[in-house]
């Protein structure tokens, strides 16, 4: 075979990988809102958690902003795809701001979840991650309802009124396999412990770790594309490090990636976080065919149809207007 002489390198491609609808949909959010009003577009927090994209969006003329205190009376800010809770959307309308929500539906979809369990006075265990936006956002809606479980030592500290009327719902960019085991940990504590309407661990988030976890075994090396602080991301390193890849790196762009990592090595697996524009992904692709690397397959374990549409203030049919 051609590849006979390169001592068997092989690259094994995950499919699905790199962006999800919700990030497309709230990249193309930004860029209409600058095409429509122009710079500068105040965004709150990063759009999605990809440092290519928010660099590249920066560069464009959007301003990023940690709260909307910190955009001019009046002004366009959108809000990310994470999610933001009541208390933004009201600042936001005291300081008279348009606002675009870029947020994800299937995060709102959440969103209302917790709504409707703490209006029947549930107590609500979100599993998720201390401190990411998203779970901010969530437990935002119902704050005196909802407590965080992230670790086994938080589900021991929990305190509930009734554990008949227990609830857990989850981030949506979660291990699939670690939040079960957090939900083994709480049904153990409270049996009567409702499960949530459907799954909050989005498609793209579970397709991704199915794809990465279908090659995981065969692989000395994966590299997952993605920056620190994007939880689906960090999950594929984790997931594919659990399913039997000898080794996995995350990293922004494919000049960080350190030559000792390829000592020993035949098959590279390559995956990216739901946040990562592909381009990304095909620049680590030619960095690696460089090294020797140039027979790529494909590992199909989803093909993903869904999209989302625009928020409502981009959407052309604008007969709602008047
Ligand atoms: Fe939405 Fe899941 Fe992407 S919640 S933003 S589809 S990772």
């Amino acid at each position: 075979s051609p590849s006979g002489d390169q001592n068997g390198k092989r690259v094994l491609l995950a499919k699905p990988r790199g962006y999800c609808a919700g990030v497309d949909r709230a990249v193309i959010t930004v860029e209409k809102a600058l095409d429509m009003y122009g710079p500068p577009v105040y965004v709150r927090k990063e759009i999605v958690h990809n440092r290519h994209v928010v660099d590249s969006l920066r560069e464009r003329g959007v301003i990023f902003v940690d709260e909307t205190t910190e955009v001019p009376e009046g002004a366009l800010i959108v809000f990310s795809a994470h999610g933001v809770s009541p208390a933004v959307h009201a600042e936001a309308e005291r300081r008279n701001l348009q606002t675009i929500d870029a947020t994800c539906p299937l995060v709102t979809k959440v969103h209302k979840e917790v709504n409707r369990f703490a209006r029947d006075d549930y107590d609500i265990m979100l599993i998720g991650h201390h401190g990411h936006e998203e779970v901010e956002g969530t437990s935002g809606e119902a704050p005196e309802h909802v407590q965080l479980v992230d670790t086994p030592d938080d589900v021991a500290q929990v305190q509930v009124r009734d554990p008949e009327k227990v609830v857990w719902l989850s981030q949506t960019t979660l291990s699939v396999d670690e939040t079960m085991d957090r939900v083994d940990q709480l049904r153990d504590r409270f049996p009567g412990i409702a499960d949530p309407p459907s799954d909050d661990i989005c498609y793209a988030t579970s397709n991704r770790q199915v794809a990465v976890k279908a090659m995981a075994a065969e692989c000395d090396l994966v590299l997952v594309v993605g920056s620190r602080n994007s939880s689906n991301s960090q999950r594929l390193v984790e997931v594919a490090l659990q399913a039997g890849a000898s080794d996995a790196h995350l990293i922004d762009y494919a000049n960080e990636v350190d030559p000792a990592w390829f000592d020993g090595v035949t098959t590279i697996g390559v995956t990216s976080g739901a946040s990562v524009p592909d381009v990304l992904v095909m620049e680590l692709l030619d960095d690696l065919a460089e090294r020797g690397w140039d027979d790529v397959q494909e590992v199909t374990t989803a093909n993903e149809k869904i999209s989302f549409a625009l928020p409502r203030e981009l959407r052309s049919d604008k007969e709602t207007r008047s």
